[in-house]
């Protein structure tokens, strides 16, 4: 198949493009660098020891979209550019309109004129919003509760209407818990901007010596140690699951999956875990509950393991493994912020 990469030189999106390589696929990235790194692709090159094109332009402008389209010809989308942060969106949400929702509307239309029927889209958990019940399973009612998971939804639902016009197209929403990890080989991983709002790359950096402690928002959660708890699923894992998507045919012409590990890890659980494998202690510090932070969430990602071929195959012992060897072999990500 050929495959075009929206976002690829980005985090999840560069671990998919090397999955995406080594089952045979080829593939064009386009991303216009704004979070993501050129380098990241020729790290991909490297792994995989094949081609793949790229072009850094934005997916809202419609020229360069049709561009590759008329070229490339791919068969499929896999739609990972767009704005992630969550404070960020709340700070200025025209911006979170403009480029998720205005660039999705942008590939969907370069898409229509070319007759590219498939598209696999990066939604999230954050989509359901407070949990009224758990795991969360596809039929959990949505209500996200910051511009960013509306964001989300939004785009879920263009990309459902767009499905309803013509019976050739399909449309699959995975929804991501909580990506983490790096590639086993060391060379792509996540590189935050700044400080890391995440709490993966925060222990990282704790652990390599880039910051002094890590701030545990909330330690009185009602869960097993008082803080919060998440579902978390190894980028490569995740990386799969869009292999999955692109090449079964069990899923209806709009389908959602939930992608997580179908289990929760608390904060203080995944900090001694990190601290085992890197031998490195993690001073800490409790500070307050974040707000808009749950105490935990986890997926029921069953729909996914019945209709396509995926189940996540990497533990928390591996995500700490590869997040240390990655954070060790790159202390500065990719070294140009
Ligand atoms: P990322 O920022 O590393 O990757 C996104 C890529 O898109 C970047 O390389 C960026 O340069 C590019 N991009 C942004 N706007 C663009 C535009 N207008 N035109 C072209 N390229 C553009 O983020 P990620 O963690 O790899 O996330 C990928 C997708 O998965 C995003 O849509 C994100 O919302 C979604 N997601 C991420 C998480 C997570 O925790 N990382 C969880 C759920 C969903
Ligand atoms: C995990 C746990 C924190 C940092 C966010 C977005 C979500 C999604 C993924 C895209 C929580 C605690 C964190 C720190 C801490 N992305 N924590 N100290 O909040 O589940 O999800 O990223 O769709 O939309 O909201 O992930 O890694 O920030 O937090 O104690 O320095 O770690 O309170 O319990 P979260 P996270």
């Amino acid at each position: 198949m050929r495959v075009l990469v929206t976002g690829g030189a980005g985090y999840i999106g560069s671990h998919t493009c090397v999955e995406l390589l080594k089952a045979g696929h080829e593939v064009f990235v386009i991303d216009n660098l704004s979070n993501g790194h050129e380098t990241s692709l020729e790290r991909v090159r490297l792994i995989t020891n094949c081609e793949l094109q790229f072009t850094n332009a934005d997916i809202r402008d419609a020229n360069a979209l049709d561009k590759i389209f008329n070229t490339f010809k791919p068969d499929s989308v896999i739609h990972f550019a767009g704005l992630k942060a969550v404070g960020e969106s709340v700070a200025n949400p025209l911006m979170y309109y403009d480029v998720n929702v205005g660039g999705s509307v942008s590939l969907l239309t370069a898409m229509s004129k070319a007759g590219c029927n498939k598209i696999v889209f990066s939604s999230s958990a954050t989509v359901y919003g407070k949990p009224q019940y758990l795991p969360y399973d596809e039929e959990h009612p949505t209500n996200p509760v910051n511009p960013y998971g509306r964001t989300k939804l939004i785009i879920e639902n263009i990309i459902n209407d767009w499905t309803e016009v013509d019976t050739n197209r399909k449309g699959v929403i995975l929804r991501y818990f909580n990506p983490v990890g790096a590639h086993e080989s060391g060379q792509i991983g996540e590189e935050p901007i700044g400080i890391p709002n995440n709490l993966m790359p925060y222990i990282a950096q704790v652990a390599g010596g880039r910051r002094e402690h890590l701030n545990i928002f909330g330690n009185e959660y009602d869960t097993s140690d008082g803080t919060g708890a998440r579902d978390y699923i190894h980028v490569v894992d995740l990386a799969l699951a869009h292999i999955g998507a692109l090449n079964q045919n069990k899923l209806d012409m709009f389908d959602v999956l939930n992608i997580g590990a179908g289990k929760s890890t608390t904060v203080l659980e995944l900090v001694s875990n990190f601290e085992e494998i890197s031998g490195v202690p993690i001073k800490f510090k409790y500070l307050p509950r974040r707000e808009g932070d749950l105490a935990a969430f986890w997926a029921d990602s069953s729909k996914a393991f019945e209709k396509t071929s995926w189940k996540p195959e990497r533990n928390i012992n591996n995500i700490c493994e590869d997040t240390w060897r990655w954070q060790k072999l790159n202390p500065n990500g990719y070294g140009i912020k």
